[in-house]
This record gives C-alpha cells, sequence and structure tokens, in this order.
C-alpha cells in the first residue's frame, strides 16, 4: 500500500495548474446513461474516482474510452442500447458517489438497483433526500438486501422540496426531472458551482433547466436527450488546498486554470489570516504568505459558504496562525479525524462536537500518520511541508480519488515530497 513521505521545511514557489473538478465530472459521467448518443468529456482529472466511475458505466454496458484520460484528460461516452439497471455493491461500496447512477437509470430505463453506498469516515452518508424526491417524481422504490431498488414506467415533473441540501441529491434529481413529464420544481436545492456545471451540461444535451446555482430549480422535462461536447470546471477545492501549501510554507504560489469566483469565502477567510490572494485574471490568481498567519474562525456551509471539503485544509494552516481559532463543521457529523494526526505532530487542538479550538502557533515533527479519507489525507500533506522532519502519510489511496498527482505538481514547487511504499 502506497504512502507519501514529506520533509518539512521548504518553502514552495512556483506555478502550479488545477485539473479538472472531480465533483463537477462524476455526476457528468453519470448523465451519459441519459442518451444513446456520444458524449465527450474534457478537462477530466486523472483520479481514482474518475477511473471507478467510467468502470462502473462499462459494466452497466456504456462504452467509455479511460485511456483518453491519461493522455489529453478527455473521455468519449455512449451508452447505447441495451444498458444493465444494475450498479453493483462491489464497486458502489468503494465510492459513494455512484449513487449518481440512480436518477439517470430510472429516468431512461424505468428501473435502477443501486447498491446503498454506505457511511464513510466523515459520516453516514444517507441517501434517504435521493430516495424521497425520486418517489416524489412517482418512483416506487423499496430498500431490499442492501439495495435500492426504483421502478417508474414514466416519471412525472413535480415539487420537490429538501429538508437538507444535499450536493448529488440536488445533481440525481435535475437529471431525473431532466426525462419526466412535465414541470420538476427543486427547492432547498444546493447552489454549488458542480450542480451549475452539470445544468450547463444538460441543457447543451437539449434539457430544458432554470434557476441553477440559486435555492429554487425548474426543470421542464423532455422526451430525449442528445450528445454534447462539455468541459469540466476547474477543481475549487484542489485549488484551495494548494493556496494552502503556500501560505503554511511561507511561500508564493500561482494558480493556473482556478476560477477563484468559486472560492470566494475560502479566499476571504485566508485573506482575513493574512494571506495576499491576487486575483490576476479570470482563471488564475497568486498566493504569497503573510509573515504571521492571524487565527480566524470558520463555520463550514453549503455553498457559497465556507466549504467542508476545506476544513480539515484550513485546520492545518490554523496550527501555525497566531492565536486561537475555532472551527466549526456544520455538513457532515464526524469530520475531525484528521485533528487526532495533526495533534500527533505536536497540534494544539481540542475537539468538542462539532467544534475544534486551535491553539496556535505550534511547531510540528514529522511523524507516522494515517489518512481517514480524501480531504483528512490533504491536510496530513499540508501539516508534513511545515513539520520539522519526516511525515509519513498512510493509506495515500484516500488522496489518489480527489488529487491528479499531488506529490508531483507539489515537488515542482519544492517540496521535498515522494511516493513509496514503505
Ligand atoms: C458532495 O457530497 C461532495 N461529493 C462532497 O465532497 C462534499 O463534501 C458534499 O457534497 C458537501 O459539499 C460529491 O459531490 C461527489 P450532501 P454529498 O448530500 O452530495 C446529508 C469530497 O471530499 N444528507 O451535500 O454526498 C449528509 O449526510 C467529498 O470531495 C442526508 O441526510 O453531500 C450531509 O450531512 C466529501 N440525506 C449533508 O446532507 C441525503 O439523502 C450534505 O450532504 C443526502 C445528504
Amino acid at each position: 500500500m502506497d504512502k507519501i513521505f514529506v520533509k518539512g521545511g521548504e518553502v514552495l514557489r512556483g506555478t502550479v495548474h488545477i485539473s479538472g473538478a472531480k465533483n463537477a465530472a462524476l455526476p457528468t459521467m453519470a448523465a451519459s446513461l441519459l442518451t444513446e448518443d456520444q458524449i465527450i468529456l474534457r478537462n477530466l482529472p486523472q483520479v481514482r474516482d474518475i477511473e471507478t466511475t467510467g468502470k462502473l458505466l462499462q459494466e452497466m454496458g456504456c462504452e467509455a474510452e479511460l485511456d483518453q484520460i491519461s493522455k489529453n484528460h478527455m473521455c468519449i461516452l455512449r451508452a447505447k442500447d441495451p444498458i444493465a439497471c444494475e450498479a453493483p455493491y462491489e464497486l458502489v461500496k468503494t465510492m459513494r458517489a455512484s449513487v449518481l447512477v440512480l436518477g439517470p437509470l430510472l429516468a431512461r430505463l424505468g428501473q435502477a438497483n443501486v447498491s446503498l453506498p454506505g457511511g464513510c469516515a466523515i459520516g453516514a452518508r444517507p441517501i434517504d433526500l435521493h430516495i424521497e424526491g425520486l418517489k416524489k417524481l412517482g418512483a416506487t422504490i423499496s430498500i431490499e438486501h442492501g439495495y435500492v431498488k426504483a421502478r417508474a414506467d414514466q416519471l412525472i415533473g413535480s415539487k420537490v422540496v429538501f429538508d437538507q441540501i444535499t450536493v448529488t441529491g440536488t445533481e440525481n434529481l435535475m437529471m431525473a426531472a431532466s426525462l419526466a413529464k412535465g414541470e420538476t420544481i427543486l427547492l432547498n436545492a444546493a447552489c454549488e458551482p458542480e450542480v451549475i456545471n452539470l445544468a450547463n451540461m444538460l441543457r447543451s444535451m437539449g434539457a430544458l433547466i432554470e434557476g441553477d446555482g440559486t435555492k429554487t430549480i425548474r426543470i421542464n422535462g423532455v422526451s430525449n436527450l442528445n450528445g454534447a461536447d462539455h468541459t469540466i470546471i476547474p477543481d475549487r477545492i484542489e485549488a484551495g488546498t494548494f493556496m494552502i501549501a503556500g501560505a503554511i510554507t511561507g511561500g508564493e504560489i500561482e494558480l493556473i486554470g482556478c476560477q477563484p469566483c468559486h472560492l470566494s469565502t475560502v479566499i476571504n477567510t485566508m485573506r482575513q489570516a493574512g494571506v495576499i490572494v491576487e486575483e490576476t485574471e479570470r482563471n488564475s490568481c497568486i498566493v504569497r504568505a503573510p509573515h504571521e498567519i492571524q487565527a480566524c474562525n470558520v463555520i463550514t456551509k453549503e455553498y457559497p459558504g465556507f466549504a467542508t471539503d476545506m476544513q480539515a485544509q484550513f485546520m492545518g494552516l490554523m496550527t501555525q496562525a497566531h492565536g486561537t481559532s475555532i472551527i466549526t463543521e456544520t455538513v457532515f457529523e464526524s469530520r475531525f479525524l484528521h485533528a487526532s494526526e495533526m495533534i500527533r505532530m505536536g497540534a494544539n487542538i481540542k475537539i468538542e462536537g462539532n467544534q475544534a479550538t486551535i491553539f496556535g502557533k505550534t511547531s510540528l515533527t514529522g511523524a507516522n500518520v494515517i489518512a481517514s479519507d480524501l480531504r483528512a489525507s490533504a491536510s496530513l500533506v499540508l501539516a508534513g511541508l511545515v513539520a520539522t522532519g519526516e511525515t509519513i502519510i498512510d493509506r495515500v489511496y484516500h488522496l489518489d480519488r480527489g488529487y491528479e498527482r499531488i506529490e508531483h505538481k507539489l515537488k515542482t514547487l519544492g517540496a521535498k515530497i515522494i511516493r513509496g511504499s514503505k
């Protein structure tokens, strides 16, 4: 099992190219099930979750040229009949976002058998809101032997109110409603840029969608959808992660191919911490570390609030801030597992319920640490960059799910980082 070895103390300087967004790519790949026509996706990140989704689609009978992704970050998909209606446990258990095939399968085939994803390190991750929403569109859904079994001869547009904001729930319902009969209104919908990215792709396929990016999305169903050639938006969480890499090491990094407007709250918070973030043009920015990082408080929220996917990384930065900072996690119920690993490196962090209090500035020392989830593993790499000595991060398969060649990108910025097996 791969590990990552980081020797701390290097100041990171230079330019890094931001990859396409994993969380935007996943629903667009699932959307290929909504048509028999060819779908071309560009700017796909070469990460494990994309590969897993491609394999799942292939298992279901979809043509997917996955080898193109490593060559030019592009994939051609074509879901010609016949398409299987099952998403097996063996694949879904490795990536809960596989639930995104539920809506498209139901809309295309009138049936879907999708394994329940199960929880993960950051929480129970239920999909009850997805299921309740699809029932509102007329689906009959039962849970049998760990599978969601859904049936609907014809989905009928309806009003769906999400009790809680759900990103993939909004995406699943948007895709299902695109082929439903009549109008669907999604209330309390997610506003993330990844949702807008999916709506843009669906519109290019012929879907009638408006209001994406707001909490009320209207979809007028059509009888069929066509092919599309769609480019994935940049990964705002990868961009935020590299911004913190520059800030925590006292360096200066230029991010190329990012969209700072997708990270406004995170950027504003980093500016409060004293970090200089200069938006140079529409799709790049320069990050300069301050002489002293200032402590500041954060409450994670749905978009446009402070992204929960940036919480672990920001906690790493706050261990180097002067003063006490409080991070409140409101989206997931157990997303502080990285804190105990940072404490083993010398951080002074107190966890009480959904609040973490970080007493900075503390000197970190390298240690053997274990990654628990995707963003926690990124935060441990960031802590390793500033720790004295060597940090060895185990279970880096978590990292590979959502970061493309992170050790290569960090090395080009001057980090002493390698991947090895022991
Ligand atoms: C998406 O997950 C992202 N994943 C997550 O990124 C991200 O952390 C999350 O949105 C929040 O921004 C993808 O887009 C593939 P939710 P998702 O449904 O859609 C509860 C990463 O690191 N909920 O918005 O699964 C849920 O438990 C990953 O890249 C229900 O109760 O998250 C959570 O507390 C991690 N019932 C809250 O809502 C449901 O049916 C938000 O979850 C659905 C969700």
